[in-house]
Parts: C-alpha cells; structure tokens; sequence
C-alpha cells in the first residue's frame, strides 16, 4: 500500500467502473462523479492490461481526458485489447479522441480551441443522453476534436465548432464526449453519466460509503497483518478519519500520536484526547511539547521561518515518540487526493503537477515506515462523509481546515505564549459567534489573527495602547481562490464587542476583505 491507495480496492464485490487515466486535471473527479452514483469506481493505470480487467470484471471503462494530443509522440496510450472485451466504454474528450482514433476516425486540430462553457445541442437518439434537455451549456477543454466520424459511429450532440460532440458506435457499447461531465459547470453532467452506469453499464448503484468502510477494513487488515500502526493525529477530519478508519480495522494494533505544540487553538487537545483516548480507547500518545516549540520559536518573526522550525521540530519530536513504540512498521497518513494530485506526488501518473503542497510528505521516509494512505483517492466531502459513518462527532467532520503551522501563522510578528493566549481568547469568540449565528456552515474557514500593530484606544477613563485582531472568513471551493465573506454587521458588531470587552491586550478589531488572490487565506 505504499503510495498506493487501499482506496483502490479493486477486486470489489460490488458493481465496478474503473476509469483509466490519461492524466487529465479531472481523471479522479469522473471517478468520484462515479460514486455519488452509487457504483464503485476507482481510477486505474491507462496502460491496464485487458486481462486484468476481465479479473477485475467491472461493469464500464471510462477513458479520462488528457494533457496531450492524441496523435503526439509519447503521448498515453490505452491497451488495445480494450476495445474488444465487449465491456461498456466512455471516452471522455481525449479518452473520446482515443476511441475515434482507434477505430479509424481523423483527429485533428480544431479551427477555434474550445475552452469554458459552451452551447451543446442533441442531435441524436441514445441511453446517454436519456432525460437531458435538447440544448445546454456544457464545459469544454480542447485544442484537438475528431474531424470525421466514420459509418460505424452516430453522432449525438454537436456545438458550433464541434460537429462531433458526443456520438455512439453503431454495434458496440462504445460512446464519446468531447465535454466534461463531470464538472458542475456541465449541468446536466451527472445524469448523463448516470445514464452511462445505469442504462448502458446496467449498474444498480447498491454502493455506499459504508461498503468503502467496509472494503477498507478487509483490505488494512489484509496489509496490516499482525504489525502495530502509528497514526499521526492532528486534531483535524483527515487525520481523525484515518485513525477512526484503522481504529475500526485493527483496533489495538493502532497507536496514535498526537503533538502538542503550543499552536493549538482552545480545547484542541482535550477533544483528541476525549474523542480518540476516552471514547474509542485508542493507545493514544499526547506529546506536550508546546515549551520546545516555543523556545525554538523565539525571537522569530518571519513566515516562513517559523514554518521550517514547526516542521523540523515536529519531526524530531514525532521521531522520538514514533520510536519509542516497539515493533511499529507502518505509518498511517490523511493524504487526500488533491493533496496527491497538487503535489505530483502521483509520480506515476500522466497528470501535469499544479502546485508543490504543504502537506504531502511531511513525515520523511528516513523513519523507515512504510506508507498507509486510505485516503488517497478521495475528495474531501467523501472523507467527512466517511467520517460520519465512521461516527466521529459533527464538529470534528464539519471542522474548517486549520493549518499545520497552527497559530503561529496567525500570531504575526513574534509569538509568545501571551500574545498566543490572546489570540486564542478572540477566535473562540469569532467561531462562537459564527456557530451561535448559523454561519459556520456557510463559511470555509474563519479565523482571528493577532496583528503586531499597536494603536491608541480609550477604555473608561484610560488611555490604551494595544494590539489589533483581525478577522477572516472565506468562502472557497477549493482553497486555491477565495472571496471574502459578506459577513452580517450585527455579527461582526457581536464579535467586535465581545474581543475588545473581554480579551486584554486588545483594544481594535478590524475586518480583512481581500480575496485570494491577490491576497492569501491566511496572512502568513
Ligand atoms: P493560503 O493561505 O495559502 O491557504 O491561501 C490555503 C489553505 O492552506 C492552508 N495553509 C496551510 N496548511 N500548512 C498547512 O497544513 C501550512 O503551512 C499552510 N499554510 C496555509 C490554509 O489554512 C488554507 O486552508
């Protein structure tokens, strides 16, 4: 399971589609497309041989889209026995160009490149597009298009530019979209790839995130054997979902650690310690090392300084304890696939890396742990729904993400153990303030920030002279863009009275209304 996921437990007992990946951005998102379908589905090599296919049975291939054109050199290429299984097929954009190619259509170039929303129109009968509207706006991707669909294809949509949208193969269950489907911006994305599982595929959708559970727990038992597992806790759903995952799997074979540094937000630690000690019985390690965080801490106010010291000190602090339990062989890691895909720490894989990450690979392979990453394949509302079968509490699956770093990128200029408290005193009130007025929820993550700034206040007949805090909320699909939240003035009124009447030190709060970009999420 090392960099592989468990995730992939191919040999299913349920209805299966697999999608071969080409390395397009979006291979893993038709996958979990998939699954919100209810069918299995799990994204496997785009060179996988026909006869592992037929082991693996599935009800459907679907081809993903890739970076590249299909008539280029290197260019990634299916296996052609593919074709002659007899099992389904759906080629998304590349995947369709593939197919077409294969079969003796002309992929070319197209006189105008597609990209964005575009006008689709059904020209065609087929169980693909069963229950989709004649006319509607679907996502296209593509510098390449098929030319000249041959007799054995019909065509099933058009665009303006594309006359070979969508089409079908006469005799075999074959069939091709130049679009997306599986971006929202399609919208009618989901049905037709319902229509290509149920109708074509003739899958049921029996498959639940509690046949996941379950499929995980076979397989983390299978790989785990008799050995002891060590799970790094952080307080936060991806790392809480594993430890529940594994906890359910293999029970006293698990031992988690969880590192105090100091940086933790108000009753951070008592909830893993509740939840994961006291609750689920787990051999739990709480490493209170908040003094050495912040002695290597001190004197230090540059970003990203502070980020190198958190890191390599958690390391050595995380070494140590990992050592300390015997007879511990693997490691159990939260990583997501975004995290997997941002990174390009999929080596193997086609995909073009977006972004270097800061939480993949965070624990170095000089530990000499092999690897467990349940998580690999999923999005992050599969892993909160996952941790709520799992039965983990609302405010721990719901919890917006919090960094690794802690409150030390949110404690600007130097952190010290008063100018920390104060800051945890104002974003107890700021997430209060959020859950007692419904908007938690609404928002993807909302935080205080303690400002180094001082200005002058008046409080009763006193003059003051204290810090600011600053208030975040962002709403944000993805993290990597973010609009500043409208936040009600009678909330921010609530939160502003509250921080400067309770919390000492703090005599102004002020309100960040910058998007990401040009601004980030976090300030540091
Ligand atoms: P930015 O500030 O880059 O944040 O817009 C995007 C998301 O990443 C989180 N973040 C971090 N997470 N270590 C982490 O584990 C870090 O050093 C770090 N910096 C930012 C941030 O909270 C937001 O969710």
């Amino acid at each position: 399971m090392t960099q592989q996921s468990s995730g992939s437990s191919l040999s299913s007992p349920h209805e299966t589609v697999l999608v071969l990946d080409f390395g397009g951005q979006t291979a893993q998102l038709i996958a979990r497309r998939v699954r919100e379908q209810n069918v299995h589905c799990v994204l496997v090599r785009h060179d996988i041989s026909p006869e592992r296919i037929r082991e693996i049975q599935p009800r459907g291939l679907i081809l993903s889209g890739g970076p590249m054109s299909v008539y280029e050199k290197g260019s990634p290429q299916p296996n052609r026995g593919i074709f002659d299984l007899g099992i389904p097929i759906l080629g998304i954009c590349y995947g369709m160009q593939l197919v077409c190619r294969e079969m003796g259509c002309e992929v070319s170039p197209c006189p105008s490149r597609e990209f964005g929303r575009t006008a689709l129109t059904v020209v065609g009968e087929s169980p693909l597009f069963l229950g989709v509207p004649p006319e509607q706006l679907v996502w296209m991707s593509h510098g390449d298009q098929v030319k000249n669909l041959t007799a054995q294809f019909t065509p099933l949509a058009s665009t303006d530019s594309c006359p070979a949208a969508a089409m079908r193969h006469h005799t075999q269950p074959i069939y091709g979209l130049q679009f997306h489907p599986e971006v929202t911006h399609t919208k009618c994305g989901g049905q037709i790839l319902r229509n290509f599982v149920q109708e074509i595929c003739g899958c049921r959708g029996e498959w639940k995130m509690s046949s996941f559970v379950d499929e995980q727990i076979v397989a983390l038992r299978e790989w785990v054997g008799k050995s002891r597992v060590i799970c790094g806790l952080s307080g936060g759903v991806d790392s809480s979902v594993v430890a529940a995952l594994l906890h359910k799997a293999i029970g006293p074979q698990l031992s988690c650690i969880f590192v105090d540094n100091g940086l933790l937000r108000t009753g951070e630690s008592e909830a893993v310690r509740r939840r994961f000690g006291d609750h689920f019985g787990v051999d739990l390690h709480v490493v209170d090392a908040s003094e050495r965080f912040l002695t290597a801490l001190a004197g230090v106010s540059d970003p990203q300084e502070k980020r190198m010291i958190i890191g390599r000190v958690f390391i050595e602090v995380f070494r140590h304890e990992a050592l300390s339990i015997p007879d511990a062989r693997f490691l159990a890691q939260g990583t997501l696939y975004p995290d997997v895909i941002e990174s390009g720490a999929d080596k193997d894989g086609p995909a073009a890396t977006i972004k270097a990450h800061h939480n993949v690979g965070g624990l170095p392979a000089e530990l000499g742990f092999e690897l467990i990453e349940p998580l690999r394949d999923l999005f992050k509302d599969e892993v909160r729904a996952l941790g709520q079968v799992l039965g983990l509490p609302e405010e721990m699956v719901w919890r917006h993400p919090f960094p690794g770093p802690g409150l030390a990128v949110r404690c600007l200029g130097e952190i010290l153990p008063e100018r920390l408290e104060v800051l945890r005193q104002a974003d107890t009130i700021v997430i209060d303030e959020l859950r007692k007025n419904n908007l938690y929820h609404k928002i993807q993550q909302a935080f205080a920030v303690l400002l180094p700034v001082r200005s002058v206040g008046v409080m009763g007949d006193g003059r003051t002279y204290q810090e600011a805090v600053a208030i975040r909320a962002v709403q944000t699909e993805d993290f990597m863009s973010a609009d500043w939240y409208p936040m009600p003035y009678e909330v921010l009124q609530s939160m502003s009275t509250r921080i400067t009447n309770t919390v000492r030190g703090v005599n102004r709060v002020v309100y960040d209304i910058s998007s990401k970009p040009p601004s980030t999420i976090e300030w540091e």
